[in-house]
């Protein structure tokens, strides 16, 4: 490894924003094949190598100007004070941002949204209140059961790779929570919003204590104009709540915040549940400026359809079927094991998604990243998918 954390910090703190994600998103340099486990310094190696990290659903361009021209001013300002009115702003903002007659009372936030699934596992599920997850969905409310004991009943997807809506009714009675991912992560399926107020309503009537979290991580990047946040029903049900972050179509991975949405005795269950921890200013300045701009959003948005289009088009050329995306990654039916794929994509200097049991054997996820990015991904899938 020939640059250090220190000299990854110094040569990101040294650019502009623009050259930054310059940095990320193009890389230069030659080819690593032997990755790190460590996140940094696999970090170290995406950005300053010619490697296309295209397998953490990350967003390539970054946060836009006003974020970044907002963080920078704190950085420059006075980061030696505490944030202490960070999450009253923020959840202002984010309440008067998303609508739906969401109040500041109805939202908190988080250092992540990886925090408030923890939460919420952690405040419904237990050795007799059981989980429900698709398969394959995201994993993280899994993983905490399976620490806290819990079972867990995993509803396969149906043949379109969409959630099985009508299974995880039937799941989740007497159940402690239902971890609905809306989008999905990783099949980039949704369900519209009428489909999901209706499941809500179901199981609100078959098991009135069940709770219901709807992970809404990617909704900013739905196109399809009948996907809608359900932060109306986190509004209507005790202890249904939905999640959204700033890590995906905000950019802001790396500076960690998420929020959640419902009741105010719903959150007081997550808060007591588990840390939540303390957002920082930078963060809250970035958070905070994106939500006055909602053109960039826009922008956003659209940059991510057309890449979207291009890479689910190219698949389609070379005969592979990608799932109807409604986020910013593809899962791609590739018809081989996807570790054989990504063994081959990462020989040639793309990184793809990890094994998503129980589809490991044909379905790679492909996160998307800049155009150009993408346009010299599709490249090394033509030779690998080709051949
Ligand atoms: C569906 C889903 N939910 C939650 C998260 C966690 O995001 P974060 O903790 O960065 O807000 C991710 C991250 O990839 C995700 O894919």
């Amino acid at each position: 490894m020939s640059l250090s954390r220190r000299t990854f910090v110094r040569t990101l703190g040294a650019g502009s924003a623009g050259a930054l994600s310059a940095a990320w998103g193009i890389g230069r340099g030659r080819t690593a094949l032997a990755w790190s486990s460590d996140p940094v310094e696999s970090a170290v190696q995406a950005a300053t190598q010619e490697i296309i990290r295209i397998s953490g659903n990350e967003n390539a361009r970054g946060p836009g100007r006003a974020a970044v021209e907002a963080m920078e001013e704190v950085l420059h300002g006075n980061v030696g004070r505490y944030g202490f009115s960070a999450p009253a702003d923020l959840a202002e903002a984010l309440a008067r941002n998303t609508g739906h007659g969401l109040t500041p009372e109805n939202v908190i936030t988080a250092t992540g949204s990886g925090a408030l699934l923890q939460a919420g596992t952690r405040a419904y599920v237990s050795p007799t209140r059981p989980l429900v997850n698709a398969t394959p969905s995201f994993l993280s409310t899994n993983r905490t059961a399976e620490t806290l004991g819990a079972e867990i009943r995993l509803v396969p997807v149906l043949a379109d790779l969409s959630i099985d809506l009508d299974g995880m009714a039937e799941a989740a009675n007497g159940a402690g929570m239902v971890f609905l991912c809306n989008p999905n992560n990783p099949t980039a399926t949704a369900h519209s919003h009428a489909d999901i107020a209706a499941y809500i309503r179901r199981v609100k009537s078959s098991s009135p204590d069940t709770a219901i979290l709807v992970d809404e991580a990617y909704i900013e990047y739905a196109t399809d104009p009948a996907v809608d946040t359900a932060a109306a029903e986190a509004l209507e049900y005790d202890d249904v709540f939905i999640t959204r972050t700033f890590s995906k179509a905000y950019g802001m991975a790396g500076m960690r915040l998420g929020w959640a949405a419902g009741r105010p005795a719903t959150l007081a269950k997550l808060q007591a549940a588990w840390g939540l921890g303390n957002i920082n200013v930078m963060t809250a300045a970035g958070a905070l400026a994106s939500l006055d701009d909602p053109d960039h959003m826009v922008a956003e948005r659209e940059e991510n359809r057309r890449i979207r289009e291009f890479t689910i088009n190219a698949f389609k050329e070379m005969g592979y079927e990608a799932t109807d995306s409604q986020t910013n990654f593809l899962f791609v039916n590739i018809r081989q094991p996807a570790a054989d794929f990504r063994d081959a994509a990462r020989e040639q200097g793309v990184m793809v998604g990890r094994d998503f049991p129980p589809m490991e054997n044909s379905h790679s996820r492909i996160s998307l990243g800049t155009m150009e990015e993408m346009q010299r991904a599709v490249e090394v899938f033509k030779r690998i998918l080709e051949t």
